[in-house]
């Protein structure tokens, strides 16, 4: 933490994010008044006068962020945003970028290199900005930093996750790395570890004496679109489990960091991926939905999965024997991101229920989009029975009680963390190895395989059958409770 200037250089800068994600949310910052005095400067091979790419940007705020604009504050912010033209893999110029800088930049200041473009060219413009010198950084806490923050994905699988971390580390320390999980972003997500550790009651029976299973749903209901060149080579454990599922999981199963500083929850994060028992094949099912493979960019009988659910468990003293459930896939039935912790059942029923299997038990839900919110569901008598009982649904939405406030996007949230110079919410070298370690082997499996493995599954289902199966051989079955009003149980497919 110092109080220099920052100056943020933006790799990939005509690119889609930059345009539709990052310029946004650093405006958004500047209207809140949270940024630092910045400048901005963008850099690709489109040929942009400084006017030009100003213009192109604030195209993208009208498109993607049209909320609360207001004209004064943009001419301010654009104001200090300037363009380059350069190719990533020509040394040259990121000397002339590097003459820029110091031009700008009239007294000492942090710098921020954001890589928004193809992880093709990470290994290039990482050992060119190393090069031009643009990584060296004086060591005192005081003097200006120089950060790198990179997007996923990160890596491919081990192999290549670890030459990409090698290769940067011969350029930058560990502590000037910034890798970017957007999942890590979301409010929602980061108030995971304030429900658990901010409260007392729920920590004493967060662990296998009273926890029955825990459910980890990332559902979208959009199909593949436009990326389906990535998608098709990576497939959903790449694109959604190694990153996005594993941080969730994370967050909802590690131990308690001794305090709110980034290497002690970080520690905590890669120790809880550390004790995931290796996957089992058996406890996977792989799914494709129906009309994938007419999308353009999709090879023709393509069998990459569009979908995905697993089982797994947690070696460790607290969560030995329950089982984790994970599921993620694309053209869902609609979008849902939601923790469930499914609670055991009273070990005794005094009440006369004609069937104890259907006394629904204690479900704690953490909603992280959309709606988000809390639920949690209990017993209550029926008025006026004798002892009947219902599940009623106890609810926190963050809309109601925040009085309509607007959760910042995870990109506000991340780029004004990285600003800040804190990197709790980006993940560590040994956090992506670990998740790779763990999520390789099944990836490798499903790509051996030959052809009959994969399930198939209409687009706005919630997937295909074979994964209800998962679950129902444990007597369990997936649940839904956000973003429902009336009844908080949605029937799953099979319940229909
Ligand atoms: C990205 C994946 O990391 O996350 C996309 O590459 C996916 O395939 C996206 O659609 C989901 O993010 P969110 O924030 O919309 O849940």
């Amino acid at each position: 933490m110092n109080n220099h200037p920052i100056t943020i250089v933006i790799f990939g800068a005509s690119g889609d994010l930059t345009q539709r994600k990052l310029i946004p949310a650093l405006f958004n910052l500047y209207q809140k008044e949270r940024l630092p005095e910045t400048r901005i400067i963008g850099t690709s091979r489109s040929k942009f006068s400084h006017d030009q790419f100003r213009q192109h940007l604030r195209e993208g705020i009208n498109k993607f962020s049209p909320d609360s604009f207001h004209q004064e504050n943009w001419d301010n912010f654009s104001e200090n945003i300037y363009y380059q033209p350069g190719d990533l893999a020509d040394a040259r110029d990121y000397l002339k970028l590097a003459d820029t800088l110091n031009e700008l930049e009239d007294k000492p200041s942090n710098r921020l290199y954001y890589l928004a473009i193809s992880p093709d060219f990470y290994h290039q413009t990482i050992k060119n900005l190393g090069k031009a010198g643009l990584a060296n950084q004086e060591g005192s806490k005081s003097a200006p930093w120089k950060h790198v923050i990179v997007e996923k994905p990160y890596g491919k699988d081990l192999q290549t996750a670890r030459e990409l971390n090698k290769t940067i580390h011969q350029v930058f320390s560990e502590d000037q790395v910034y890798r970017i999980d957007h999942y890590l972003g979301k409010e929602t997500a980061q108030n995971i570890l304030f429900f658990r550790f901010a409260n007392t009651i729920f920590e004493p029976v967060w662990n296998r004496r009273y926890v029955d299973n825990i459910q980890i749903t990332v559902a979208e209901s959009v199909d593949v679109g436009h990326r389906a060149g990535y998608y098709d080579k990576a497939g959903i454990l790449r694109d959604m489990f190694q990153n996005h599922l594993f941080q969730l999981l994370s967050l909802v199963a590690m131990e308690a960091p001794a305090s709110f500083n980034a290497d002690a929850i970080r520690n905590e994060r890669v120790k809880l991926l550390r004790s995931i028992h290796p996957l089992s094949r058996e406890d996977s099912v792989a799914g494709q939905y129906l009309g994938y493979c007419d999308a353009d960019g999709v090879a023709q009988n393509s069998r990459t999965p569009t979908y995905a659910a697993l089982k797994l468990y947690i070696d460790n003293w607290r969560w030995k024997g329950v089982p984790f459930y994970l599921r993620s896939g694309k053209s869902l039935k609609r979008k849902a991101t939601e923790i469930t912790i499914e609670f055991q059942k009273p070990p005794h029923l005094m009440f006369g229920l004609s069937n104890p299997d259907e006394l629904t038990p204690n479900i704690l839900s953490m909603c992280i989009q959309p709606d988000e919110g809390i639920h949690l569901k209990f017993q209550a008598k029926e008025p006026d029975s004798e002892q009947n009982m219902r599940a009623v649904d106890m609810e926190f939405h963050y809309q109601k009680f925040f009085d309509g406030v607007k959760l910042p996007g995870a990109y506000e949230r991340l780029l004004s963390e990285a600003i800040a110079g804190d990197p709790s919410l980006f993940t560590r070298s040994d956090g992506i190895e670990t998740a790779w370690q763990i999520i390789d082997p099944l990836i490798q499996s499903w790509e051996d395989q030959s052809t009959d493995d994969l399930a198939v599954y209409d687009p706005g289902s919630w997937g295909p059958v074979e994964a209800e199966d998962l679950l129902s051989k444990d007597g369990h079955h997936w649940r839904i409770n956000c973003g429902l009003h009336d009844d908080c149980i949605e029937p799953t497919p099979l319940q229909e």
